[in-house]
């Protein structure tokens, strides 16, 4: 260690570190910051008591006042809980026609059914109940299963094809994949469902056949003229409103190999006032019966 002595020119003794010549000189730290420093210390090991601080192994140190961020969260969210199920209470024990007709549960049904309609239905059936390709258009008149207030809350409780064993079913079978109809038999009566909605047919299809053939085999489902049959889901085909398309080719398609969507059950995912504001909302989208 090297020898302190004392600077010339300042008369303050140096550390002894010298770098090309400079030298380091000894002077004591500010008393101010000195005190400053003492204070954070203390006041940091007051902190480490009162509040949680250290992290250990599988658990921190969690301060004599037991304060916790998450039981703040807790806190509010169990107030706004207590808040909405004093608004949904009179919800939960009204049928629904009730609450349609009683505007303050309709007001909140109503706030309540759209944004679970956002969280839970939009990406099947479009923000605005639309639809798609496959997933019906819920805002207009036709129904696969009924459109009141009790088919709407039944559809959404259980579902349709769904795993639930109360679900809705009824498959369209794959009459050209099990071999049940020959190709130009699926052409024929694919022309005579287009003929049924008033559409153009091809000029070598055979309507005669195509009528004979969707008795023998159509009927059971989509009715002797076409209406379709609840039932079963089975849809209405002289409405011009499709669920899957109206050209020739898809509906050959599903001639061939059936169809059958499938819709989940929620009555294990929403609590039932949330199920119930459902029913109503969607009700109210334009096709209500
Ligand atoms: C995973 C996609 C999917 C989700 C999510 C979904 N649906 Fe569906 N939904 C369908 C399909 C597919 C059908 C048509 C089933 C069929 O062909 O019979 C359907 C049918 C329906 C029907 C019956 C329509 C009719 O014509 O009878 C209603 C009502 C309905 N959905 C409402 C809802 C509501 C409300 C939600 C949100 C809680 C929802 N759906 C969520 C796919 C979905
Ligand atoms: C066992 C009942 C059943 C039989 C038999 C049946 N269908 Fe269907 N069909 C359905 C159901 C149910 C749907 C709707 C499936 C869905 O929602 O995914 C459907 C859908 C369709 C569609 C689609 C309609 C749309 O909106 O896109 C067409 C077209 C159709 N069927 C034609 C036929 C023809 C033609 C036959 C006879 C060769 C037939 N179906 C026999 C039950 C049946």
């Amino acid at each position: 260690m090297a020898e302190k002595e004392i600077d010339k020119l300042s008369g303050v003794e140096t550390t002894g570190h010298e770098w090309d010549g400079l030298k380091e000189l000894n002077n004591p730290l500010p008393r101010w910051w000195l005190w400053v420093f003492y204070a954070t210390v203390v006041w940091s090991v007051i902190y480490w008591i009162l509040m949680p601080s250290w992290p250990m192994l599988t658990d921190y140190t969690r301060g004599i006042r037991g304060q916790s961020q998450r039981a703040v969260v807790m806190q509010e969210v169990d107030a706004l809980k207590t808040l909405r199920a004093e608004k949904g209470a009179g919800l939960a024990d009204a049928d629904l026609a009730e609450i349609q007709q009683t505007p303050a549960m309709l007001e909140f049904a109503m706030a309540n059914g759209r944004s679970a309609f956002g969280d839970n239905c939009a990406p099947c059936h479009g923000s605005g109940g639309g639809g798609f390709k496959g997933y019906p258009n819920l805002n207009d008149d036709a129904w696969l299963w009924g459109g009141s207030l009790d088919d709407i809350h039944q559809t959404l409780l259980y579902g349709i094809r769904s795993d639930h064993d109360e679900t809705r079913f009824g498959d369209m079978p794959a009459f050209g994949r099990d071999e049940l109809l020959t190709p130009d038999e699926v052409f024929d009566v694919a022309n005579y469902v287009h003929s049924l909605a008033g559409m153009d047919t091809a000029a070598d299809a055979n309507l005669e056949e195509g009528k004979t053939l969707y008795m023998d085999n159509c009927a059971v489902c989509h009715g002797d003229e076409g209406k379709g049959m609840r039932e079963v889901g089975a849809p209405n085909l002289t409405d011009g409103i499709w669920m899957y398309g109206s050209d020739l080719d898809t509906i050959v398609d599903g001639i061939n190999n059936g169809r059958g969507a499938v819709m989940p059950a929620w009555v294990d995912r929403l609590d039932p006032v949330t199920l119930k504001s459902l029913a109503v909302y969607t009700h109210s989208l334009g096709g209500g019966e």
